[in-house]
């Protein structure tokens, strides 16, 4: 097995095991994040997402990635661009190609397009830019279908409506042509997930349990044949995860379920903020997840990781 990050989420894939990803939206937070996976043996990914940026204080990818180059540990991490958004949760237009030319120059290992908000040929249209331009780096595009709400600062329907209705679920039929038209590698679903708010308002609300719609997730499996996302981590059942890795789902990605105890704390300063990350990550990589030793199971060929 080769040891990039396209390879690495491949045999994750096709072995069932699932990849955390890990949003950053303080600089301080990847320390103790990396230290746990590194203590339970387990890869998972070190992400940023552009609001991180705008309304956190990660500062911006060139920081992301000078902070990663300080901890960064090669059997268990490598750094991922999360949603740079096309059309952003406020409704405005964003130079995602810029955005992500960065990232790619700065040596992120792999990125994502978020043109969800899109109609599907546009969405297409997008993608499929920074499909090329990510080529030439030789390295691999996560993109959206659907919708996976949260991050918008207005009220949001209640969970259990957008779950009967399906709105903004991802169809099947979309899906197959949305993988074999943009060329992408990893498709994230909208199948009742939902992300965390990020609202100065909602941030260190209780976010809602959300459920899976295995059916949509099993027909999607089926048509899309590459490595599934799930967004929105944070607050799914873990039985509906390990139901949800059987039927497609390679990456996770958590941000709500570390960013809060690391805000609940940082009044008693930074350490302690960190003491929290670390120990939620310990939990949630040994009891949630399961993928204590996953770094062994994924780096079989050990001497291939460079
Ligand atoms: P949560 O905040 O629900 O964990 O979602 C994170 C996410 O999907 C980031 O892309």
């Amino acid at each position: 097995m080769k040891s990039d990050t396209n390879s690495i989420v491949h045999t994750a894939w096709t072995s069932g095991i699932v990849i955390p990803g890990f949003n950053i939206p303080y600089l301080p937070m990847m320390a103790p994040v990396v230290k746990a996976l590194r203590d339970c043996n387990s890869f998972g990914l070190i992400m940023v997402a552009r609001l991180e940026w705008e309304k956190f204080e990660s500062k911006g990818l060139r920081a992301i990635r000078d902070e990663y180059e300080k901890v960064k540990d090669i059997k268990h991490t490598r750094l991922h661009l999360d949603h740079v958004p096309v059309i952003d949760e406020d409704n405005r237009l964003v130079d995602y190609e810029a955005i992500i030319a960065e990232a790619l120059e700065l040596g992120y290992g792999s990125v994502m397009i978020d043109g969800s908000r899109l109609p599907l040929l546009e969405n297409i249209a997008s993608t499929s830019k920074i499909v090329k331009l990510a080529k030439g780096y030789g390295v691999p595009v996560e993109a959206e279908l659907g919708a996976v709400m949260g991050h918008e600062s207005g009220p949001l329907p209640s969970y259990e409506e957008l779950f009967i209705s399906k709105r903004g679920f991802t169809s099947q039929d979309e899906a197959k042509q949305f993988v074999i038209e943009s060329g992408i590698n990893w498709l994230s679903v909208a199948i009742g997930n939902i992300h965390g708010a990020i609202s100065a308002v909602g941030r260190q609300l209780e976010k809602p349990k959300a459920r899976i719609d295995l059916e949509q997730l099993a027909l999607l499996n089926n048509a899309a044949g590459i490595p599934l996302v799930l967004h929105g981590g944070t607050g799914i059942d873990s039985d509906y995860i390990h139901k949800a890795i059987k039927l497609g789902i390679a990456k996770i990605n958590v941000a709500t379920a570390i960013r809060q105890p690391y805000e609940r704390l940082l009044p008693q300063g930074i350490p302690a903020a960190q003491d929290a990350v670390y120990h939620t990550m310990v939990e949630l990589l040994r009891n949630e997840l399961q993928i204590e030793n996953s770094a062994n199971i994924l780096f079989k060929q050990t001497s291939e990781v460079k």
